[in-house]
């Protein structure tokens, strides 16, 4: 039987306060229910996805390396570390593993700090402005990239 596809879904810093933080920004709802919205779209795909949540640099980059030769991609909420890791985007280059960015608002379209990405350069593409459906429609495409690859 063929294997089915696994994606590692990650969240970066503070978006465990969804939901809480910023409402006007980021939509009313939290991550448990972005989370099983994922799953849900995850399981009609048929593919196999793993999700996960971390306010640490450090610590995504270790998930990340994880995924070395166990993925087949990345759906990435890269957060504030977006703007400022060099370190985010050598892992994913390191371990050369297919990528989506994904934001809830639209990075463009606010302070000017937020309208540079180091992980844009080294991802497949990018979904911003979309609230929850930015992930779906990432997670669409990802899919859809490696069924092409
Ligand atoms: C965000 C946008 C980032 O600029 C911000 O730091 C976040 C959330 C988004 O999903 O819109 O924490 O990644």
């Amino acid at each position: 039987m063929k294997q089915k596809m696994k994606i590692l879904v990650l969240h970066g810093p503070n978006l465990n306060l969804l939901g809480i933080r910023e409402k006007e920004i980021y939509g009313p709802l939290r991550l448990k229910e972005i989370d099983q919205k994922i799953k849900k779209f995850s399981k009609m795909e048929g593919i196999e996805v793993s999700i996960r949540q971390t306010n640490s640099e450090g610590e995504m980059v270790n998930f990340i390396q994880r995924a070395f030769q166990k993925l087949d991609g990345l759906l990435i909420n890269p957060a504030a570390y977006t703007h400022t890791s060099i370190a985010l985007r050598d892992a994913i280059l390191g371990i050369n593993i297919p990528t989506v960015e994904v934001h809830l608002s639209n990075i463009y379209a606010r302070e000017g700090f937020r309208h540079l990405s180091y992980v844009a350069g080294v991802s497949v593409g990018q979904v911003v402005g979309f609230g929850v459906n930015s992930y779906l429609l990432g997670l669409q495409a990802l899919i859809n990239h490696l069924k092409r690859k």
